[in-house]
Parts: C-alpha cells; structure tokens; sequence
C-alpha cells in the first residue's frame, strides 16, 4: 500500500491505493512510518510524497475504518497520524508533497506536514472533517493556522470546503502549482536545493520552524546560534572561497 523507491539522491514515497483515493487506514499510516524510518537510513537528499493514480494523492482517514471505534481507539488514531507525520518536522532532508489530486482531511495534513506542496493545477485540497461531524486529527489544526494564518485556516476548517489549486497557491497553502507532471515538477524542485550542504540546509530549517512556536527574542538567540554553528562548518568556508574564486562551491556536508 506504500511503495518507498529511491532515485539517486531522493526517495519517493508513494501512496498506493487508487481503489480508496489512497485514503490512509491505520495500516498505511503506519506503512508511512516504517518508509519514513527507512528512508532515513538511506543517503538522500530529499524525501517526495505521492499518490497512485491521476485522482487522487490522499482522500484523507480511512472513513469506513472509523466508525464504530471506542474512545482508546479513536485517541490511538490520532496520535498515531500526528506521530507519523511529525516525523517530517525532524526528518533529516527536506520533504515535499507532489499533490497530484484530491488531498482531503489526512492527505492534506501529511501534505502540510511537509517542507514543500507542490500540486498539480488540478489538484483540489480541503479539510472537510466537519462534514463528518468530526474535526482534523493529524495536525491540522495546529499546522494549517501556521501555514495561512487563524482566519484563513478557520474559513477552511469550518466550512470544510474545497479549495482549488489556484487559490491554494495564492494564499500560500502549496509553494508552487507544477506546469507539467506533478512528480517530476517535485523532482525538479528538490533539485534546486540539494546541491547545498546538509548542515546549513538543516539549521536553516530549524530556525525557521522554531520562528513559529517560539517569542522572537529567544527566536533570534536560535538564529544567531544556528547561523554561529553555520559559520563554523567546512561548507561555509568553502561556499565563501568558492564565492571570491568566482567558482562553483563544492559542499561537503560538514
Ligand atoms: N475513506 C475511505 N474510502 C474513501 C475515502 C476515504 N476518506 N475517500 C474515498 N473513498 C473511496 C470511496 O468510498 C469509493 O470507494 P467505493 O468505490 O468502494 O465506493 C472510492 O474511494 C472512490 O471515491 P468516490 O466514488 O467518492 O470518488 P469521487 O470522485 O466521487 O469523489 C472525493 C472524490 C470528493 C474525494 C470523495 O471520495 C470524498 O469526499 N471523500 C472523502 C473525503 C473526506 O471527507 N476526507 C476526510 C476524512 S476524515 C479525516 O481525514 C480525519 C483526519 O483528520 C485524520
């Protein structure tokens, strides 16, 4: 159900279960993990996200799968999806999310979940738990807001309505909209970012996911001390010399 390849410097994880719009049922969530797990064992410079099919990249829960769940289970679940995805907040490269379809509920919280959205123009997104009588459980509710903002988020968690590519993009829900196939769009997007090294790539994007949860006074004792710990590293010297030299800087992770 979860198919995790490697291609050179990236790995793919492909939701795959186009008979369900790859909706996400405790055993593939936990699929999603072990991925993940192994994936960081892998020398990768980029993790991408998929799904099977032209349809859909996830069409969120199980929903046949939560009906009839007592109190442990449904609390289990949720913790489950929220562990699952928060691996990515601390996964060693950047992520992206290539949203080739449908990205509803779960789907959009993995997606969200990720460094980078990048979708295909006829992708549509949403979190429409609250169609279901239910609210978002993998993170939505604290991932979205810090995406787009409280007003934006609760416009989209309230209503539960579908938001088309384009307007994701313009308020800043996907990073890019892909001109041609989605994956490949992702592919080409991870390339501009892996040939920097791994250490200034990783302080950069603690700094700013520190930036969210943190008052801006200690925030910028996190930068100074990350761009210090930057300064420090081989890369730096050589990414400066390679700047004078008017050459191209050869990073090498440390
Ligand atoms: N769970 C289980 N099965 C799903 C599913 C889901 N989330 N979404 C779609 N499917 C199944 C359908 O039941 C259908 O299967 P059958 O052919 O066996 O009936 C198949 O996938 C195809 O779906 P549709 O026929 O509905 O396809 P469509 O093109 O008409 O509609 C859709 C597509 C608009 C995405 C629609 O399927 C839909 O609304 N899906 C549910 C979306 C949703 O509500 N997601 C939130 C889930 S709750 C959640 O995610 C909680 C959380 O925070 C973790």
């Amino acid at each position: 159900m979860v198919d995790l390849v490697r291609e050179g410097a990236l790995a793919l994880i492909t939701l795959n279960r186009p008979e369900a719009l790859n909706a996400l049922s405790f055993a593939i969530i936990r699929e999603i993990g072990a991925a993940i797990d192994e994936a960081a064992g892998w020398d990768i410079r980029a993790l991408i996200f998929t799904g099977a099919g032209e349809k859909a990249f996830c069409a969120g829960a199980d929903i046949k799968e939560l009906i009839g769940r007592n109190l442990m289970e449904e609390r289990a679940g949720a913790e489950l999806g929220q562990q699952v995805f928060a691996k990515l907040d601390t996964f060693k490269v950047p992520s992206i999310a290539a949203i080739n379809g449908y990205a509803f509920g779960g789907g959009l919280e993995l997606a969200t979940a990720c460094t980078f959205r990048i979708a295909s123009p006829k992708a549509k997104m949403g979190l429409p738990e609250i169609k279901l009588g239910l609210i978002p459980g993998y993170g939505g509710t604290q991932r979205l807001p810090r995406l787009i903002g409280e007003a934006r988020a609760l416009d989209m968690i309230l209503t539960g309505r579908t938001v088309s590519a384009e307007e994701a993009l313009a308020i800043g829900l996907v990073h890019r909209l892909a001109e041609g196939d989605v994956r490949e769009a992702a592919k080409a997007l991870a390339a501009e970012f892996t040939g920097y090294g791994l250490p200034a790539l990783a302080f950069a994007r603690a700094a700013v996911q520190r930036s969210m949860d943190t008052p801006i006074a200690q925030g910028l004792r996190i930068e100074a001390d990350l761009s210090t710990l930057a300064y420090r590293t081989e890369d730096a010297a050589e990414g400066l010399a390679a700047f004078v030299e008017k050459r191209k800087p050869l990073f090498q992770d440390r």
